[in-house]
């Protein structure tokens, strides 16, 4: 029997999020229900509100999430009832050219569910990233479901299925951040400080921060930033090379995406060093710079997609190191909400005032 429960939909463009009646149909070969117990609200939920992905409304927001499998389609044998899982947007198909090479953070073919859950008229929706977890329940690809302890809290580890294991992965998988590099980071929001969490990790002995509010330098010096820079304050490139003997630093990441802050990453990297830019720019910006520049510089110019994740192999892993004491993750929830303030929660994060808002069901 389909479901109906209560969901967070965004309509059309720029108009306010509303709280609606969502229908969820029985999972279908290879999908399952999933009772959603957490999501984080990320930024790239404001972007689909705003347009900025596509037009396909209206969307079903939330894609950062933990919950419980409540039902199974035929043909799933990953999955039991009752199994606690964080949800992912990379089911990786083993199949598409990527995955065939050995690529499979490259897939290109990642698994969705193929039904569509709806409006109570039969409207269908879109959901965010092919999840749509700012619900009571929603349905996703067996894929898309990670099995992890389930004692852990899941407002904390669900922010593993999105903005901090981009951040992380920024700096571990793709940045390849090693033992004693130097490593600084452009933007110190939910996913810039996850890599500074990352590269602490990863053993980095110095990790610089910089942002343009203290407030947000602040709290990357309590997740692990060795030194900190006011970038309305100070010249970035300036600031990263005097700490860094005149060098640069090994990795820059730049967790903002915006052309002056790519640049500055550019600039305050080591002759050999390594730009990872896992901030997403907007269509319209452009960069210019001497080729020259290019020419003269070594080292490697990634982006980083979710962290380069592989979601069944890192999620377990994270959560693990959590547990352990060994990843403060808790420290990124500020607030916890209920599922009628994510307009709210928004506002909140323009003003720069969280690090994640968890709707809690
Ligand atoms: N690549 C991926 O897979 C992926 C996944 C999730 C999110 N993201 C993207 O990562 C980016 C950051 O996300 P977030 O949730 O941390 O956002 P956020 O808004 O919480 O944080 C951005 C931070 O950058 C700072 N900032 C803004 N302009 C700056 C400048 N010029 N110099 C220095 N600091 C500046 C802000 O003060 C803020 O602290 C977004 O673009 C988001 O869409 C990418
Ligand atoms: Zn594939
Ligand atoms: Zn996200």
């Amino acid at each position: 029997m389909p479901q109906h429960v209560r969901g967070v939909i965004a309509r059309s463009k720029g108009a306010p999020v509303e709280l609606a009646e969502i229908v969820i149909p029985d999972p279908g070969p290879g999908e399952v229900v999933v009772a959603v117990a957490a999501c984080g609200v990320c930024h790239t939920d404001l972007t689909y509100r705003e347009g900025g992905i596509n037009d396909e409304f209206p969307f079903l927001l939330g894609h950062e999430a933990a919950g419980i499998v409540e039902t199974v389609g035929e043909g799933v044998d990953s999955l039991e009832i009752g199994d606690f899982v964080i949800l992912n947007w990379r089911a990786v198909c083993g199949q598409c050219r990527a995955c065939r090479r050995g690529r499979p953070q490259y897939c290109f073919s990642t698994f969705n569910a193929e039904q569509k859950m709806t409006l109570l008229d039969g409207t269908e929706l879109t959901p965010a990233l092919g999840i749509g977890a700012f619900a009571e329940k929603t349905l996703v690809h067996a894929g898309q479901c990670t099995k992890v302890d389930p004692t852990s809290d899941p407002a904390v580890v669900g922010l593993l299925g999105c903005g901090v294991m981009a951040g992380l992965g920024a700096a571990v998988n793709t940045g390849a951040v090693g033992r004693g590099d130097s490593v600084a980071v452009i933007g110190c929001g939910g996913v810039g400080d996850a890599a500074i969490v990352g590269a602490r990790l990863a053993g980095a002995s110095k990790i610089i921060a910089v942002d343009r509010d203290d407030k947000k330098l602040a709290w990357a010096s309590d997740l692990g930033a060795t030194h900190t820079i006011n970038a309305a304050q100070t010249d970035v490139v300036t600031a990263v090379q005097d700490l860094t003997g005149g060098f640069g630093a090994d990795v820059v990441i730049d967790a903002v995406g915006r052309p002056e802050t790519w640049k500055q990453a550019f600039y305050a990297r080591d002759l050999a060093g390594t730009v990872v830019l896992v901030g997403v720019p907007t269509p319209e910006m452009r960069l210019e710079m001497p080729l020259l520049d290019f020419f003269s510089h070594g080292g490697a110019l990634k982006s980083s997609w979710y962290g380069d994740c592989l979601p069944d192999r890192d999620f377990p892993v994270l959560v693990d190191l959590y547990r352990q004491g060994r990843l403060p993750l808790e420290k990124f929830v500020t607030e916890r909400i209920a599922i009628d303030e994510v307009e709210g929660a928004f506002h909140t994060m323009h003003a720069g005032n969280v690090l994640r808002s968890v709707v809690v069901l």
